[in-house]
């Protein structure tokens, strides 16, 4: 196992960015940038022994920045959507960016994507990347101290592992939103990937700005329901209300009531690569988002990617949940520890 670095050109401020190879000997291999502790590859050989690098990326960090699709980004201190971009804690009302419809989402123009990372630690299978985000830097209070560990086993397994403190209470609601295509990132739409989501329910939302309406609705008799594994293609153009809000898949789907342990909670697996995909977290639920917006997007090595060329499982608290009864939490008590673990395995057959 070997962890090893080069360049990645300069962060907007001319410091100078990396990017960090972690190799296993299955030889799987990951690479992550500094520039938002960014997944930029995430490659293996397939069922034809071709090298397949399964997520969406860009080769430099000014496609990075002037992106809006959050290729592979670590997202904080929030991932998704908070209705106004407005909360209250402890009495006191907050004020986040507006960055999408007059809401917020993914913490706004100064998100941790954006953002250049410390490299912490170097093992010989992981890399520990840190953050200091200070007290209403983005809006949030507290200054918030965040590291995010990615480990890669001979198992084929990534783990991303979120620890973080903060002084005052806060919201910490992070994620990590890689976009996958398990027949290889410059093969088209992923549409065949079956998939297959422990969900037995899904929070359905209140119209095109996908707020939540607090609604836990099951997906039996929908075409929200993967709990029997289907093909992503299979219902995602379906006459349903859900769907046309939002264009195809862009749903929160419920894992758990709370933050529990980790558990799996979906399996995606690709017919042309043979390549499949276990994830595991300890969150209460996954954004499952089917791409739907990317259009004629330049990426890595000369692809262009369309619409649904990759999907995300991004794992999380529900959207708005720190507004919203009746959905946990992502509220970080002063001085306690944020500490969260999601995993994405990969197998052949
Ligand atoms: C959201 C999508 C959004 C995408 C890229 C996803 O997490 O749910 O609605 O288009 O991120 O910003």
């Amino acid at each position: 196992m070997v962890v090893t670095k080069s360049s990645f050109g300069k962060a907007k401020d001319g410091q100078e960015l990396s990017l960090y190879t972690l190799t296993n000997h299955k030889d799987m291999s990951v690479q992550i940038t500094d520039l938002g502790a960014t997944l930029v590859s995430i490659t293996m050989q397939d069922k034809y022994e071709n090298n397949t690098d399964v997520i969406l990326g860009f080769d430099t960090p000014e496609e990075y920045y002037a992106s809006t699709t959050y290729f592979g980004a670590v997202i904080g201190r929030n991932g998704n959507r908070i209705d106004k971009g407005q909360f209250e804690i402890n009495g006191k009302r907050y004020q986040l960016d507006n960055n999408d419809n007059g809401n917020n989402l993914h913490s706004g123009n100064n998100g941790f994507d954006s953002r250049k990372w410390t490299v912490e630690r170097i093992s010989e299978s992981s890399i520990c990347f840190g953050l200091e985000d200070k007290d209403l830097e983005q809006g949030y209070p507290g200054n918030f101290k965040v590291t995010v560990t990615y480990t890669l086993t001979d198992e084929n397994e990534l783990f991303l592992h979120y620890e973080g403190i903060s002084d005052q209470d806060t919201v910490a609601n992070m994620t990590n939103h890689a976009y996958f295509n398990l027949a290889g990132h410059d093969s088209g739409a992923m549409l065949d990937q079956e998939l297959w989501l422990s969900a037995r329910a899904y929070t359905p939302v209140r119209d095109s700005r996908s707020i939540p309406t607090g609604e836990i609705a099951p997906v039996k008799g929908t075409p929200m329901d993967f709990t029997t594994a289907k093909p992503i293609g299979s219902e995602i153009d379906a006459d349903f209300e859900q769907l046309q809000f939002t264009g195809g898949y862009d749903h929160n789907f419920v894992l758990q009531e709370e933050k529990g342990t980790v558990m799996k909670f979906a399996e995606v697996y690709s017919p042309r690569s043979g390549i499949c995909l276990e994830a595991f977290t300890d969150l209460p639920g996954v954004q499952f988002y089917a791409g739907n917006f990317i259009s004629d997007c330049p990426g890595k090595k000369g692809a262009i990617y369309q619409k649904r060329q990759g999907f995300c499982l991004e794992t999380q608290y529900f959207p708005n949940s720190i507004n919203q009864e009746g959905f946990a939490k992502p509220l970080l008590k002063a001085g306690e520890k944020y500490d969260t673990t999601t995993c994405y395995k990969f197998s052949v057959r």
